[in-house]
């Protein structure tokens, strides 16, 4: 036997038996000629004590042990003398005494020790994942993610849900991203997509009869890189049949609720707000707000045009919109602090910004020169500002650039202020989306989720000649302003998925091309259905507090959707390029 316990196994009750653990060197100290020795495992850290009065020779070896070596030890557990215990280590209350060493592994100084207190870089830990991943805070990363996938399958599967397995090489499942393809050997020229989602999949087995099914499963998203995505991430995604949205919200809520009991350790909210898209928009800039802390989005428009202030009245005669922030107990922001705010949303599409203040009785700023001091007031009073206290800053340019870049300002003021309490945890359905979005460059309509979702009949009736006015059938979940799941019912007529292909630019031929077996099914007794999926990595980042889904992968790209330490994507070899009959790229971009 290699090891009779683990590393962070052993307590008081084991003093006196003999043990054989096996584990990395964390730590070696010399006290005096007595060596302490942290053995580390993944599942905790282990004391050893090598004492002269036991073995001269085995301290002389201890002396030579290196951080991130591999041993194997048989020794005594003994309590610990009481004012050497360790409360804030589960094995602290004991240590063990070597009596025979074996070192399994003796390699040279690794370049990332995984015990040194600071942080390397990203890349650097990219670079050497495997002893990253020795680290304890990856450590304790990836065992949550094993706990939430445990807990999600068991949840799902409790409730009748079926685990189907869809495949990796298919047709394009459009989801907005690019796609990642793949050639295929025995036909030339023809190509796999891997799939952005099982979408297509999960609606056809629903027709197929399995009325609950669920998958934890890849996805594969060609797009452009941030903190919260990568090219290949994991859904917990859900379909059901005969299901209204309350049915799906019901469901997800249930797995929300085993998170927050059984993970987080928090109490589930009563109810879980909804909020329409354009609410959500109109009060926080974005269809994810982040509710653990107030300063809305204030509407000032009406109040501060038409005061023969140029910059203001221009932008409204245009449809502009007047919108400002509170921004508590920074009245007295210097000029520079404000000009950083300012340059944060010209940066980001905005003309400008304007500081609204009350200091001593005087307004300050352009605003305080050319707005009168009753409608100022007013403006005040609705922004529930605070004089000699509160600053507010105040943007005038078109809907929705202006939302959306204040909301954007909301959030970096309240991560620079620290608004946010991070002990809180708030839920929120978003609903009510727009079905489509216009492309701005071609000026074509898009699915704002994704081509199959339902319209809303009515709107859908009512606005046929204005799809940009049509309701979508989607909800959104958001978690601390995360976007953690999406779903909505579906489309389950092929008139209707025919109708939609048309208005997003797709002809009935090109759509057969491209759907028909999609469409087949919905020919054939396809129920009402609909579904969601969660992002599952995004959970695992609230989950755990990380800033970043790569924190929360074992294996992850970096942002230039490379992986660093096995160079991925790399060279293939000729007979490949033989075999898949492809020719070199030649052409521009090569
Ligand atoms: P959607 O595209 O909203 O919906 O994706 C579902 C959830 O997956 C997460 N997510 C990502 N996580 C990491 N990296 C990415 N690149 C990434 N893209 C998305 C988000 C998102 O909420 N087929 C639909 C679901 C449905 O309608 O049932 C879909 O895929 O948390």
């Amino acid at each position: 036997m290699y090891r009779t316990h683990t590393c962070g196994e052993l307590r008081g009750e084991h003093a006196g038996e003999t043990v054989t653990l096996a584990g990395w060197v964390a730590r070696v100290r010399d006290l005096g000629g007595v060596i302490f020795l942290t053995l580390r495992d993944r599942y905790g850290r282990t004391q050893l004590v090598f004492h002269p009065e036991r073995s001269r020779e085995l301290v002389e070896r201890a002396k030579r042990l290196r951080q991130e070596w591999v041993l194997q030890v048989t020794g005594t557990v003994r309590p610990r003398p009481d004012d050497m215990v360790n409360p804030e280590m589960a094995t602290g209350g004991i240590e063990v005494a070597v009596d025979e060493l074996v070192v399994l592994a003796s390699p040279d100084t690794p370049p990332l020790l995984p015990e040194d207190e600071f942080e390397p870089s990203e890349e650097h830990r990219l670079r050497w994942r495997f002893l990253d991943l020795r680290r304890e805070r990856m450590r304790r990363n990836l065992l949550a993610r094993h706990e939430l996938l445990q807990l999600s399958r068991r949840y799902f599967s409790e409730r009748g849900f079926v685990e189907i397995e869809t495949p990796y090489l298919t047709r394009s499942t459009p989801e907005g991203a690019r796609d990642f393809v793949v050639p295929s050997r025995l036909h030339h020229g023809s190509w796999y997509a891997l799939p952005q989602s099982p979408q297509t999949y999960k609606q056809i087995l629903i027709a197929s009869g399995y009325d609950r099914y669920f998958q934890i499963v890849r996805c594969f998203r060609d797009e452009d890189f941030r903190a919260n995505r990568q090219p290949e991430f994991t859904q917990i995604d859900v379909e059901m049949a005969f299901c209204h949205e309350r049915d799906v919200m019901e469901a997800s809520e249930g797995l929300m609720r085993a998170i927050f009991e059984q993970l987080v350790g928090v109490e589930f909210p009563e109810t879980v707000p909804r909020m329409s898209y354009e609410e959500a928009m109109r009060r926080f800039g974005t269809d994810k707000p982040d509710l653990r802390f107030g300063n809305e989005l204030v509407e000032l428009t009406d109040l501060l045009a038409g005061h023969g202030f140029g910059v203001i009245d221009n932008t409204v005669a245009g449809g502009g919109r007047v919108i400002g922030l509170r921004v508590p107990e920074q009245a007295s922001a210097s000029r520079k602090e404000v000009g950083e705010f300012e340059s944060y949303v010209k940066e980001r599409g905005l003309g400008g910004l304007m500081p609204l203040r009350r200091v001593s009785g005087d307004w300050s700023g352009p605003l305080g020169k050319f707005i009168p001091e009753s409608a100022l007031a007013e403006a005040a009073r609705t922004l529930a500002l605070e004089p000699d206290s509160d600053l507010a800053l105040v943007a005038a340019a078109p809907a929705p650039r202006v939302h959306q870049v204040m909301g954007m300002l909301r959030l970096e003021l309240a991560r620079k202020f620290g608004w946010i309490d991070t002990d809180r945890h708030e839920l929120l359905w978003i609903d009510r989306f727009p079905l489509f979005e216009k492309d701005e460059e071609s000026g074509r309509w898009l699915a704002l989720h994704h081509p199959f979702t339902a319209p809303e009949p009515e709107s859908f009736a009512e606005h046929a000649g204005d799809p940009g006015r049509i309701i979508s059938q989607a909800y959104d979940l958001v978690w601390n302003g995360e976007e953690v799941a999406g779903g909505s019912l579906r489309i389950h007529d092929r008139e209707t998925q025919l109708t939609v292909f048309e208005l997003l630019g797709m002809q009935p031929a090109e759509a057969k091309r491209r759907f028909n077996f999609l469409m087949e099914a919905l020919d054939y007794g396809a129920p009402p259905h609909g579904g969601i999926a969660f992002g599952f990595d995004r959970l695992v980042m609230i989950l755990t507090g990380e800033p970043s889904i790569r924190d929360v992968i074992a294996f992850p790209k970096t942002t230039q959707a490379v992986a660093l330490f096995e160079g991925a994507p790399g060279e293939i070899d000729d007979v490949q390029w033989r075999e898949l009959a492809l020719a070199r790229a030649t052409g521009p971009g090569k």
